[in-house]
């Protein structure tokens, strides 16, 4: 019986060695350590010895067990490790191929314009709103205190496409449509979008531009929050070096009403000024329409060209430059800005 033992341990000692893959460990597990294994088997013959032969048996027997179940443990170890080292080699990454090339595209210079608005009025509390391109006269002229008749709806001459519709000539009815959504609460915004004029396009004239509106109502405004606001503008823009001129002007839905003008430095050394943009504080008629009352609440607004911006930052000689996709004029800015 122990010759028989001894062959049963070395045989499966072998059948473990040999063994390929885990299902065929398993099945070696099975047979010699389930509880119908050899292994039971033997303890089984136990019955058919002596009372003094017993004990040596049953030890020999558990050795036995205990070898098998540790060459199976180690065998199990090495199966492991070997699968391991195939998925690592077959999931392997050749570090030293070379990238794909993207094409990385830019940001418009008009978005970018738009954008650099958006960061600062943003963080001083703007809230960035929107409005229709195809506006109702009501909004793009009356609420703007231009009255159907107004002389000054001529230089805003538009795209009509009934006696009421008409392409937005600029970004001042979002000033309206924000107050009547407002319902008299106090308001900051800025909105940014494109609009329409009848006009012949050369290289400093567009039938369709871009414009950014600023608007606040709140209570205890003065002329002097406008100025605030204007020369942070021009300095986010600009530069910290800029300084702003306002002249006297005239628009239906400010008053008073001004042009303003930034410094910049002439070729010969001295500072001249370029007009940017119109602002003012808001006319009280606008204010009671949008449901204001100017006794009580004070408002400034402001509309700056955005191609007139980029022009001027990035000394470009034709508005149409930005209209005609050309790559070799757009990928120029890259990267500016960011
Ligand atoms: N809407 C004016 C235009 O298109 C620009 C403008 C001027 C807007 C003064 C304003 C403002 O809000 O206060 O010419």
């Amino acid at each position: 019986m122990i010759e028989h033992l001894k062959k049963l341990n070395e045989d499966a000692l072998n059948r473990i060695k040999d063994a390929l893959d885990l299902p065929s460990l398993d099945t070696i597990r099975v047979f010699y350590l389930s509880k119908k294994g050899e292994v039971s088997l033997m303890m089984g013959k136990l019955r058919e010895l002596s009372q003094e032969e017993r004990p040596a048996f049953g030890q020999k027997v558990n050795e036995v067990k205990e070898q098998i179940e540790l060459a199976i443990y180690e065998k199990k170890q090495a199966i492991e490790n070997v699968e391991l080292l195939k998925t690592l080699e077959a999931e392997q990454i050749d570090v030293t191929l070379p990238g794909y090339q993207f094409y990385q595209g830019g940001v418009h210079p008009l978005n970018q314009v738009i954008e650099d608005l958006e960061d600062l009025f943003v963080g001083l509390g703007y809230e960035v709103a929107e409005g229709p391109e195809l506006e109702n006269d009501h909004y793009n002229f009356e609420m703007m205190n231009l009255a159907k008749d107004h002389p000054a709806r001529a230089m805003q001459d538009s795209f009509y496409t009934d006696e009421n519709m008409l392409l937005r000539t600029h970004t001042s009815p979002v000033q309206a449509r924000t107050m009547l959504a407002k319902k008299g609460e106090p308001l900051r915004i800025i909105c940014p979008g494109k609009v329409y004029r009848r006009d012949s396009d050369d290289p400093t004239h567009s039938h369709q531009f871009i414009q950014t509106e600023g608007l606040v109502i709140e209570k205890g405004l003065s002329f002097a929050n406008l100025k605030d606001a204007l020369l942070k503008m021009v300095r986010h823009l600009f530069g910290p070096e800029r300084v702003i001129r306002l002249r006297p002007s005239y628009f239906p839905f400010t008053e008073p009403s001004v042009e303003v003008d930034v410094s910049y430095i002439k070729k010969d050394g001295t500072i001249g000024y370029i007009e940017i943009l119109g602002a003012g504080q808001v006319h009280p008629d606008v204010l009671r329409m949008g449901g204001y009352d100017p006794e009580v609440y004070q408002g400034f607004a402001f509309g700056v060209g955005v191609e007139r911006i980029a022009i001027l930052k990035y000394n470009i000689d034709d508005i149409r430059h930005f209209y005609t996709n050309d790559l070799r004029f757009l990928s120029q800015f890259k990267g500016i800005n960011r």
